[in-house]
């Protein structure tokens, strides 16, 4: 079963209880609530490695190992893996369930009960703000998917050889010459395809972490394999030689990279982006477990799947394709130009292209969706719990903001600076500031014991010790340094050891270019948004009293574990 009802607390002054069993219980008449669980321990993984699993995987992989190394990327890659992104995982795994067990699936309210105190929601602000902001541009994205893979079923993207046709259709279609392009006269054919994919995504949420989200996950994670695997195959079939270079272009390691910090912050960005580690989705996600479920297992099992579809399907599929017809150059594509010019092209000049073309697209829409859907539920699940809201009512706020974002980014197109700009601010720099967020509250707040000891709550394996000593000490210096080369490689103006130039970093950007930082103006704006929201959550929650009955359920329980388990 997987939708009951619970109390759902909504009055103010309720008296504090330190023996309440229910966190949502007051002295008035409780409301009836749907309650949200996941449907089974498949479908949950499912659902994780769904978020996982995107667009990252088949596009900004392949693109970030061929600028950074090839196979050295891999080195500093593993690594990243092991020693941030699996253990960071089971920390949001953890804490997740932590908070949703104790009647809070938004980050504001698991930050409480996490910090025992009502200040810590505030931050939480950046786990509302990086999925809602992510998804803005995401979904735009998403959308470019579905208009390739209509565009392959119609036959209109077969263009022939000459590259520059499928320049001209990217370019033409997402109006990177100019902003407004896609608001000019005659309706835009992106424009179409973006209220498609809203509307999709939107009533899936609508129906419920069980019943929307797991069920399309369930469905679309198999058809996205058997996708992948009949492009793989296409691609590996081509003849050998050119298989063999193709694959030898994006694997041989180039082990000069590994003394670049560039390739080490690359690989640990690309971690936090392809697990969703930082976004504020796991932690929101993993509330709705129980006590009977394996986080450990479960979130190990994610990652794993994660990385299938990252390193066997994207490293195999994109650039090797891309390297064996248009040679060297594909290099330089950059993620975007290696999807949606590099990659067209491929496909037009392989047997049976059109098919593979529609096949590719199709499961990047589907990996797209999956990693969208998880991009929603965070905010939702603030503004039900923070304000009572029925979900179509929630729906709606969260759509109205969703919408306004996405807008902005497809009306300021020229050159995406827009996209690119949320995309840096807050798909690439919230993202590690929140990791470290994270890693210093499991670590030095919550503590490891507690951790430890919550994590392995219906666990089948054990996380080794050294974990829990590497998140509280090694994790959080080891995000400190990559936050300091990142500030200085990316934020601020460098000048390029080699010709002595001087890069411009995102930091000047804002101050020269009109669109940078008027979308700045706009994450700013929608941040004083989500920070006076979780103010507003927050004095709800003392008022009824729902907060201090949490607080003092979990001072009792703590009190109560024996010495050196808290
Ligand atoms: N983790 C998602 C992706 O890789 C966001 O696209």
């Amino acid at each position: 079963m997987s939708e009951t009802a619970e109390p759902e607390s909504n009055v103010p002054a309720a008296p504090v209880s330190s023996s309440s069993a229910d966190p949502d219980a007051t002295t008035s008449p409780p409301r009836r609530r749907r309650k949200e669980q996941w449907g089974s321990r498949l479908g949950v993984i499912m659902a994780v490695a769904g978020s996982a699993v995107g667009l990252g995987n088949f596009l900004r992989f392949p693109g970030q190992a061929a600028q950074n190394g090839g196979g050295a990327f891999m080195l500093p890659y593993f690594i990243s893996l092991l020693i941030l992104g699996i253990p960071l995982c089971w920390t949001e795994w953890t804490m997740g369930r932590f908070g949703g067990t104790r009647g809070f699936h938004s980050a504001p309210g698991i930050f409480c009960v996490l910090c025992r105190t009502p200040k810590a929601r505030y931050l939480s602000v950046f786990a509302l703000l990086i999925p809602l902001v992510i998804y803005m541009y995401y979904i735009v994205i998403e959308a470019w998917c579905l208009a390739y893979a209509w565009n392959y079923a119609t036959g209109d993207l077969m263009l022939g050889k000459d590259s520059a046709a499928y320049e001209s259709f990217f370019s033409d279609f997402v109006g990177i010459g100019e902003d407004g392009h896609a608001f000019g006269g005659g309706g835009s054919p992106l424009l179409l395809f973006i209220a498609i994919t809203f509307v999709l995504n939107f009533i899936l949420i609508y129906r419920g972490v069980a019943k929307g989200i797991e069920t399309f996950c369930k469905f679309a994670i198999p058809l996205m394999v058997v996708c992948a695997l009949c492009v793989l195959a296409r691609v590996l079939t081509l003849p050998s030689d050119q298989v063999n270079d193709g694959l030898g272009f994006m694997w041989n390691p180039k082990p000069e990279a590994l003394t670049d910090p560039k390739t080490w912050l690359a690989a640990s960005g690309q971690i936090f982006f392809s697990l969703s580690v930082g976004f504020g989705v796991i932690i929101n996600y993993s509330s709705y477990l129980t006590k009977k479920d394996d986080v450990v297992l479960s979130g190990l099992t994610a990652c794993s799947m994660n990385e299938f579809f990252e390193v066997c399907l994207g490293g195999l599929i994109t650039l090797p394709a891309a390297f064996i017809f248009l040679g060297v150059s594909v290099a330089s594509f950059g993620t975007f130009g290696l999807g949606f010019n590099a990659l067209p092209n491929v496909f037009a000049q392989m047997y049976a292209g059109q098919l593979f073309g529609f096949l590719w697209f199709f499961m990047l829409f589907l990996a797209a969706v999956t990693s969208s859907l998880s991009m929603l539920q965070p905010f939702i699940a603030f503004l039900e719990e923070g304000f009572d809201l029925e979900r179509h009512a929630s729906a709606t706020l969260l759509g109205i903001i969703a919408l306004a974002g996405s807008l902005f980014v497809v009306y300021f197109s020229a050159g995406l600076k827009a996209l690119d700009t949320f995309d840096f601010w807050v798909g690439t720099f919230l993202i590690f500031v929140l990791a470290m967020i994270q890693a210093v509250v499991y670590g030095w707040v919550f503590g490891i014991d507690r951790g430890e000891h919550e994590a392995h709550i219906g666990a089948h394996m054990r996380i080794p010790r050294f974990v829990q000593l590497l998140l509280k000490y090694v994790v959080p210096v080891y995000l400190g340094v990559i936050f300091v080369a990142f500030f200085f490689q990316n934020v601020l103006d460098r000048k390029d050891p080699e010709t002595g130039e001087v890069i411009q970093g995102y930091f000047s950007t804002i101050i020269q270019d009109r669109v940078a930082l008027m979308s700045v103006i706009f994450l700013l704006g929608v941040t004083a948004l989500l920070l006076v929201l979780i103010h507003l959550a927050g004095a709800r929650w003392l008022q009824s009293g729902r907060l201090q009955r949490a607080l003092a359920d979990e001072a009792s329980t703590v009190a109560d574990q024996p010495k050196g388990t808290s």
